[in-house]
């Protein structure tokens, strides 16, 4: 059974997480390809700025508010969308929060409350809509890992964990939905200017750097909506990974190619150095 995806229009669009930076922007690709959306986030206020911003597309999107961590609430939300506007086509698994600390002094808390979201909000997601999808045998399911699904950075362990998590049920559920003409794709972004690191949780060092790093991740200046046309084109050419941004590219040719050469330059003095001075300045 081939994968056929190619055309948008008409087409049901759920995106998780929608009320802001990839979310939003993916939610507004979807509407220049003319797809029906439904938009999702536990956030009213956002979820409206962003169903504006479709509006003036003259998109008119279904909002729901929903917590992906809470597999009730996402069971209900699933239930709701199939009686009122069917199977999806597409389901985009997006929410996500991050966190940033050395290990120690990440409490326990923070590893439940991010690993509940962005692992058990995709698994909520790709369950809750999953089985109609493979009834009818075809859709296409697109989970937000990120450059930290491959590479793990220090005081990103809770972070990277998940992130790792989410390649590794992609990877698997790619396989056995292919089955039900079901494609599976992890998107892995490097850094990308949203609101992201302004919400994330920090501890020890990293909280006084939080600041300087959302500095830098404004600086960097790299649009979401180059992420949202990356799924795009992933969905289009049923891509089962797909990195985003010059950094995620390399390195994931850095880890595949060269694993031994990233830990060396990582562990080394002047590189630790180099990253202290970043956060300093
Ligand atoms: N920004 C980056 O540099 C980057 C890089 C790689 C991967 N990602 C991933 O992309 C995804 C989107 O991130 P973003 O940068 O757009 O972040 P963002 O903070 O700008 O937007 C995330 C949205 O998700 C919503 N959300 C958070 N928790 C939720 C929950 N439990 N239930 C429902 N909605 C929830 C928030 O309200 C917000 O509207 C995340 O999974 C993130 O890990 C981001």
């Amino acid at each position: 059974m081939s994968h056929h995806l190619k055309d948008f229009n008409n087409k049901l669009v759920l995106v998780t997480g929608a009320g802001s930076g990839i979310g939003r922007a993916t939610a507004l690709k979807f509407a220049d390809l003319g797809a029906k959306l439904v938009i999702c986030d536990r956030h009213l206020a956002a979820l409206e700025e962003t169903a504006q911003l479709l509006i003036q597309k003259d998109n008119y999107p279904v909002l729901e508010i929903a917590d992906v961590s809470d597999w009730q609430a996402m069971q209900w939300l699933a239930d709701r969308v199939h009686a009122q506007h069917g199977v999806l086509d597409v389901l985009v698994n997006n929410a996500g929060v991050a966190s940033s600390g050395d290990f120690l002094s990440t409490p326990i808390e923070d590893w439940r409350w991010l690993l509940d979201i962005n692992v058990m909000g995709v698994v909520h997601g790709c369950k809750a809509f999953g089985a109609k999808m493979a009834e009818r045998k075809s859709g296409h399911i697109v989970n937000l890992a990120s450059m930290a699904g491959y590479y793990a950075a220090p005081e990103m362990a809770a972070y990277s964990a998940s992130k790792h998590a989410v390649m590794g049920l992609s990877e698997s559920l790619r396989i056995e939905f292919a089955e039900y003409n079901i494609g599976v794709s992890a998107i892995c972004p490097g850094v990308i200017n949203t609101n992201i690191v302004n919400v994330m949780r920090a501890h020890g060092a990293a909280e006084q750097a939080q600041a300087k790093i959302a500095d830098i991740y404004r600086k960097r200046n790299y649009g979401p909506e180059l992420v949202a046309e990356a799924i795009v084109g992933a969905i289009i050419h049923n891509r089962a990974v797909v990195p985003v941004s010059p950094e995620a590219w390399a390195m994931y040719a850095g880890k595949r190619f060269t694993p031994s050469l990233i830990d060396v330059v990582q562990r080394s003095k002047p590189f630790r150095k180099l990253k202290d001075y970043a956060q300093k300045h």
